[in-house]
């Protein structure tokens, strides 16, 4: 018996299988330190789980629509509206299981055999597999780390075709933590004017921000706003990553067609779950100040702690809470009489000699770089760090 043939085409999770090579060593008793992980290290706020415990407690556990309980569509859009200042219906929305529920979803009520996807690269993993597994075609549009990892509007202009369907962006951006520019996105929004694709704004991060003011694509580009997908989630704003609570708005016909996906797949993502989310959206939303601050303070000594390494090169990140390494200088160079050549073979002495996971640049489009997550303790990213400074000295 054979697996099916749409499933030559992707390749499994890179951060899944580094993340869980990770978690079995320690099992094993051996102390790693993981950079690798894409979830915060803080806990849940109580609050959030009061709602879900109360929710539990008050017997909401059973079936909800599909789309989710109207209460939480109804919060989802006050708070499009309050912090991005877009407007959209409730019958606009749809809760689902994860933000990765939602994109996938989106691909698959979209995209016909061979339709074209424009993915920004460095990219999260999963883009280019969610569009293969739907039947399309990822496009990639390459940038520069000087240019802040932000696209040229040529390069998009370039890589438009009659096939393209959607362009999927994401600032801040897993992995590089950059964040686009109003005159950046605006660049982006002038080269899709003429092209009838949608634009998926993929707003996860968009609360874990060290500098300026969030910006979606449809702030800057209202005439953009009818073809405008918003996705976004509770795992890494509100620490709720195993909750899997993500939403997407955008138009009716595309919601509906991804509604009719999602009923014949999961359903309504868990009752209680939605509770917490709406306590969450409707709660205090001070409770990211501190969050930040110290993420900040995180990014700032990862980074220059890396950019004080011989050979490595570490751009700040305005957003998110991973780093982004260029260790391309250190390449060419030989562990134990082998050259290391890329970012793959990197990763692995790394994790295998030196007991630190961190993965690779190459499966987000960014070879030559190594992604490290610094929502960990100083100490795990002191010892880390350490470790990955004694790598690039014994590269000769
Ligand atoms: C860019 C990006 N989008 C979406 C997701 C999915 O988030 P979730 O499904 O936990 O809401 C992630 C998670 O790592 C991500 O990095």
């Amino acid at each position: 018996m054979n697996l099916a043939n749409r499933l030559k085409a992707i390749k499994p999770s890179p951060t899944l299988a580094l993340n869980a090579k990770a978690k079995a060593l320690v099992a094993q008793g051996v102390d790693v330190v993981s950079l690798a992980a894409g979830e915060p290290d803080f806990d849940t706020p109580e609050f959030i789980k009061q709602a879900a415990v109360d929710a539990l407690r008050q017997g909401f556990t059973k079936y909800t629509p599909t789309s989710g309980i109207q209460e939480l569509r109804e919060a989802i859009c006050a708070k499009l509206e309050r912090d991005n200042h877009l407007t959209f219906a409730p019958d606009q929305v749809l809760v689902t299981v994860g933000a990765k529920q939602a994109l996938y979803n989106a691909f698959q009520a979209l995209l016909n055999e061979g339709d074209e996807v424009i993915i920004v690269a460095p990219y999260w993993v999963s883009y280019p597999d969610m569009v293969q597994l739907a039947g399309g075609k990822p496009v990639f549009v390459e940038t520069r780390e000087e240019d802040g990892f932000a696209p040229d509007p040529d390069a998009i202009r370039k890589a438009l075709s009659p096939r393209t369907k959607a362009l999927v962006l994401n600032s801040p951006s897993n992995p590089s933590g950059a964040v686009f520019s109003r005159a950046a996105l605006e660049g982006i929004a002038q080269a899709v004017r003429g092209h009838e694709c949608l634009i998926l704004s993929d707003d996860i991060y968009e609360k874990l921000l060290y500098q300026g003011q969030f910006l979606n694509i449809g702030n800057v580009a209202p005439d953009l706003l009818s073809r405008l997908v918003v996705i976004n989630g509770m795992s890494k704003s509100f620490s709720m990553t195993g909750w899997r609570m993500g939403y997407v708005a955008g138009p009716k016909w595309l919601i509906s067609g991804m509604q009719m996906i999602q009923d014949q797949s999961t359903s309504n993502a868990a009752s209680f779950a939605q509770k917490a989310a709406l306590a969450a959206l409707k709660g205090p939303q001070d409770i990211f100040v501190p969050m930040v601050e110290e993420y900040r303070g995180r990014r700032d000594l990862v980074v220059d702690t890396l950019n004080a390494i011989e050979g490595v090169r570490c751009r700040r990140p305005e957003g998110a809470f991973y780093v982004l390494p260029n260790v391309s200088g250190l390449f060419g160079r030989s562990y134990k009489g082998t050259p290391v050549t890329g970012s793959v073979q990197f990763s692995e002495i790394l994790l295998n000699d030196f007991r630190v996971a961190a993965v690779p640049g190459a499966p987000f489009g960014a070879e030559g770089h190594i992604r490290m997550s610094f929502a960990t303790s100083r100490e795990q990213l002191n010892k880390g760090l350490e470790r990955f400074r004694e790598l690039a000295t014994a590269l000769r």
